[in-house]
Formats: structure tokens, C-alpha cells, sequence
């Protein structure tokens, strides 16, 4: 069965939402496609993923220092209750991810990056070694694919003043490059100027927000419809 895993991290849950709104496009275009038999969502505003803590680092650094790199190891090596606290809040998104074929992020630009719900569900899920195969040490991510689904109330595209200030899809792709998902598979949409309905002062820029919506759209309804070789990189 097809698998998706759907993340949502906007803080803001109203219908208003726009990353909200596409990740659902994506979601409803791809169970009409692939049934609901291999969906999973995950709010991560609705339901935090805990910040990692001291036990998490000092269970991380053990693991790293047996060189450790299947899940079934890791639990032999817990020394505490809070060790065993932490592994139990980490074990089951590890495995959450690397079960799912395709995984769709809700990513809100908050403060130039992403969405601080977002960054603890990454900081949490990257135990030290649980994406290599053990022995190859290939990517286990390699054939995962990554769509990210961002929105900015500015504009930060190729040529603009704010080009050098986009630390979140900049970054998204350096984080998801470096854990060994192939470049072809990692997928950019990206909605801007998305408060430009809501602030009078951007009135001026309400027709570049809404183009920039309905290419997104199409976007997404293609890339959910596994147009993914046609629509090529999706900047
Ligand atoms: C806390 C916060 C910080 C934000 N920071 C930025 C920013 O640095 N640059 C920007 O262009 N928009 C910023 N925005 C606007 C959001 O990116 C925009 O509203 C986007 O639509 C949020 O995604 P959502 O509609 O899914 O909630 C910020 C919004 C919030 C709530």
C-alpha cells in the first residue's frame, strides 16, 4: 500500500491557514489516487512533539559512540527512566518516517525559518544513525519522497531584496539533502505574499498573492497526482 505521511505546522489552525490549506489539497488529491488505507497526519501544533532533552543527548551520544544503527539497538542501551522516556517519545516517529513513502510538510515561514513545532518533530526524529541502513550505510530516505509545502507573507524568490533572507526552504532542502533523500525526490511549493489580503498596506501586491496561490494549487494537485517526472524541480 502507497503510504503518505501528512505534517501540518502552522500555529494557526483556522481555515485560514494557508499551508493548512494546501497540505489538505495534497492530502484529499492523493487518497483519491491511492485510497486512505496508508494515511497518516500529524498536527504538530495540535499535538507538540516534546523538545529533545539532556536524557535524549546523553542517549544520542551512546549510540553514536557503539555505533549503533538499528532502532532494536538503541532500546539495549537505555541506562534510565528518562532515557527510556525520551526513546519512547522518538522510537515511534523514526519509524512513523521510515515506513512512508511520501511525506508532505505544512512549513509556515515564521521569523525567516521554520515553524518552531516544526524544527522539534526534526530535532526529535533525527536520532543520532536511524537513517542508515546498517552495514551499507546507504540512506534509508533515498527513495522517500519530500514534498514541502511553505508560505510567506513576503516574497523571497530569485532577484528579489529578501532573496539572501529565506532560511526556511533554503534550509528544508539543505536538512533533507544531507539525510541522503535524492534530489529528484525532494519537492518545493510555495505560496507568497500570503498576508497581502489581510494587511491594507500590502494592498498593492493582493494580485501577485493570488497568482502565486493558484500556482501553488496546481502545483499541488499535481505532484499529489504523482505528476512528479512532468513537473520536474519545483523551485
Ligand atoms: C510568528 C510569525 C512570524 C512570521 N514571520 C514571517 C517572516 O519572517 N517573513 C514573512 O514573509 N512572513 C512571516 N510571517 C507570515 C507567514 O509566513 C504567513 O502568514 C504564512 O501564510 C503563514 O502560514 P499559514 O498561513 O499556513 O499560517 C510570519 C507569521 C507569523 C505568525
Amino acid at each position: 500500500v502507497p503510504t503518505l505521511l501528512h505534517l501540518d505546522s502552522s500555529a494557526n489552525r483556522s481555515r485560514e491557514s494557508v499551508t493548512r490549506q494546501l497540505t489538505a489539497l495534497f492530502a484529499e488529491t492523493w487518497r483519491t489516487q491511492h485510497g486512505s488505507a496508508g494515511y497518516r497526519y500529524r498536527d504538530l501544533v495540535a499535538n507538540p512533539v516534546p523538545h529533545i532533552d539532556t536524557a535524549y543527548c546523553a542517549l544520542g551520544r551512546r549510540v553514536e559512540r557503539h555505533d549503533v544503527s538499528s532502532q532494536a539497538e538503541v532500546a539495549t542501551l537505555i541506562e534510565s527512566p528518562a532515557e527510556q522516556r525520551e526513546w519512547a517519545r522518538t522510537q515511534p516517529l523514526v519509524a512513523e518516517l521510515l515506513a512512508t513513502d511520501t511525506v508532505v510538510i505544512g512549513a509556515p515561514m515564521y521569523n525567516l525559518s521554520i515553524s518552531a513545532s516544526l524544527k522539534a518533530w526534526i530535532d526529535r526524529v533525527n536520532f543520532p544513525a536511524m537513517f542508515k541502513e546498517p552495514g551499507t550505510r546507504r540512506s534509508l530516505l533515498h527513495d522517500t519522497t519530500i514534498v514541502v509545502i511553505s508560505a510567506r507573507g513576503g516574497a523571497y524568490g530569485a532577484g528579489t531584496p529578501n532573496e539572501a533572507c529565506d532560511f526556511q526552504t533554503p534550509y528544508l532542502r539543505a536538512y533533507f539533502g544531507k539525510q541522503g533523500v535524492a534530489a529528484e525526490n525532494l519537492f518545493f511549493v510555495c505560496a507568497e505574499m500570503a498576508v497581502a489580503d489581510l494587511i491594507p498596506r500590502l494592498a498593492p501586491f493582493r494580485s501577485l498573492a493570488k497568482s502565486s496561490l493558484a500556482a501553488a494549487r496546481s502545483e499541488v494537485t499535481s505532484l499529489a497526482q504523482c505528476r512528479l517526472r512532468d513537473c520536474g524541480q519545483i523551485a
